[in-house]
């Protein structure tokens, strides 16, 4: 397990999809994957990417009222999304404790909304706009992704 961040920049809605399958690929059941990043940089097609991966959907959209929206199973892909977030007791409605650490793999929109509950084992992404449809995604690894995962998802990206 490394702690090392690993930078990538997508070209297109599709390069970011295809970055999220391979990414699914290779997190771990019980995986907590949180994305932080201003509107409209790439959050919900990351997840598009890895839901088609672990689901086979060709499309989601973010959960609105009930904040969660479960994909699949064996591991479900649980997306989450806590822009609308209302306050802290909305998480303990949500049973933030299951849903962050289960046997699933759950990915959370604007996480930082939820930053003291989230668990220390994640990987977490940081992404930026890099100009027109350019992105600048920034993972960090913490503790949750085996070595040598930068040239997993480098060669999956370049393929
Ligand atoms: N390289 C790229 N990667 C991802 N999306 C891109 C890229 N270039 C352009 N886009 C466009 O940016 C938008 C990203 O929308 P998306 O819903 O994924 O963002 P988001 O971060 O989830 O936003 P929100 O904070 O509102 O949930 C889409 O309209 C998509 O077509
Ligand atoms: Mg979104």
């Amino acid at each position: 397990m490394t702690n090392a961040a690993w930078v990538v920049q997508t070209a297109s809605p599709g390069e970011t999809q295809r970055l999220g399958a391979a990414l699914a690929g290779l997190l771990p059941r019980g995986a907590l994957v949180a994305l932080r990043g201003d509107l409209a940089t790439g959050k919900t097609c990351l997840v598009a990417g890895m839901a088609k991966r672990l689901a086979e959907l060709d499309y989601v959209h973010s959960p609105t009222f009930t904040l969660v929206n479960q994909y699949g199973e064996d591991p479900a892909l649980l997306h989450v999304d806590l822009y609308r977030l209302g306050g802290p007791d909305e998480l303990a409605d949500l049973g933030y404790a299951e849903l962050f650490d289960s046997d699933n793999i759950c990915v959370v929109e604007w996480a930082e909304r939820a930053e003291s509950l989230l668990p220390e084992r994640r990987l977490d992404i940081f992404l930026e706009h890099a100009g027109h449809d350019l992105r600048r995604l920034t993972l960090q690894n913490r503790a949750l992704l085996p070595r040598g995962w930068q040239e997993q998802l480098e060669s999956a990206v370049l393929r």
